[in-house]
């Protein structure tokens, strides 16, 4: 891997775990994170060693602050824009093609909060705190936040967060539906990696595609997605690991996935 500078990244055998490595400013994402993120996860796409990724925050206090306010000086509505509309670290987490895993520790705010939605699965502390606080700042989400929080909430809870700008805790976050598993702060890490390990033994590319498919159905309707995955879930006999699968039950013996 690449040395980088706001974010560090470790391989733990098939799990790769990528820190945002600001804890000075509670890991707040400026544009030097994003073009590492982006960076990173074009690295991790390509490393058949890792089968998925572990995104979290350095220190004790916070996952991720937000976007960097400071860098907020100065923009204009077009700079602005041209930057949420390049290739974006949100944008780069959602088309990552292995499962990938927030592992909140702290501040989930704003663009935290965007980042962590982008990932396919959250797992939280109890200490964790979530909000959409860009209301606050006279401005509104712009990483996704309206549009992720309200598939994965509910509108009214989700028009609740946005429109108020006020923390929720991580039980209400469990409630919500918005994370996973909530965990002890100091059990976070352990339940996440044992949750990876689980997740990192199966097929990759059935892995893949069940993604894809998930993903899918919060951007089509019912008849397109139902197509979508009869067409995922036949690609996936074409697989070595299909047959690998189906004979490991046959003979009562655990598979051996090869992403093949
Ligand atoms: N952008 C830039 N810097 C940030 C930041 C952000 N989103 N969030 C925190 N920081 C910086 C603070 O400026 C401070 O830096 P300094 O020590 O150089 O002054 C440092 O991180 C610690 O934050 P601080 O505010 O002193 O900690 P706190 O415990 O008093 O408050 C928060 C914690 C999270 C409540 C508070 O930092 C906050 O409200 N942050 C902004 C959240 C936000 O609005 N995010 C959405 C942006 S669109």
């Amino acid at each position: 891997m690449a040395n980088y500078d706001t974010i560090t990244v470790e391989k733990r055998g098939r799990v790769a775990v990528l820190t945002i490595n600001r804890p000075d400013k509670l890991n707040a994402l400026n544009k030097q994170v994003h073009a590492e993120g982006v960076a990173a996860l074009d690295e991790l796409r390509g490393d058949d060693s890792v089968k998925v990724l572990i995104i979290t925050g350095a220190g004790e206090r916070s996952f991720i602050a937000g976007a960097d306010i400071s860098e907020f000086e100065g923009q204009t509505p077009v700079t602005q824009r041209d930057l949420f509309h390049e290739k974006t670290f949100f944008n780069s987490i959602d088309a990552f093609p292995k499962p990938v895993i927030a592992m909140v520790n702290g501040f989930c705010l704003g663009g935290g909060n965007e980042l962590a939605m982008a990932c396919d699965l959250r797992i939280c502390s109890g200490k964790a705190r979530f909000a959409q606080p860009e209301i606050n700042l006279g401005i509104m989400c712009g990483g996704g936040g309206t549009q992720r929080l309200t598939r994965l909430v509910g509108e009214g809870r989700s028009m609740e967060m946005v429109l108020t700008g006020d923390m929720i805790d991580a039980e209400t976050a469990h409630r919500f539906g918005l994370v996973n598993h909530v965990y002890q702060a100091a059990e976070l890490e352990a339940k996440t990696m044992e949750l990876a390990e689980k997740i990192a033994e199966k097929a990759p590319i059935a892995l893949q595609l069940s993604k894809e498919a998930v993903k899918f159905a919060s951007r089509s309707n019912l008849d397109e997605g139902l197509r979508r995955e009869v067409d995922l879930f036949a690609i996936c006999f074409s697989t070595e690991d299909k047959k690998e699968g189906v004979a490991a039950f046959l003979e009562k013996r655990k598979p051996v996935f090869k992403g093949r």
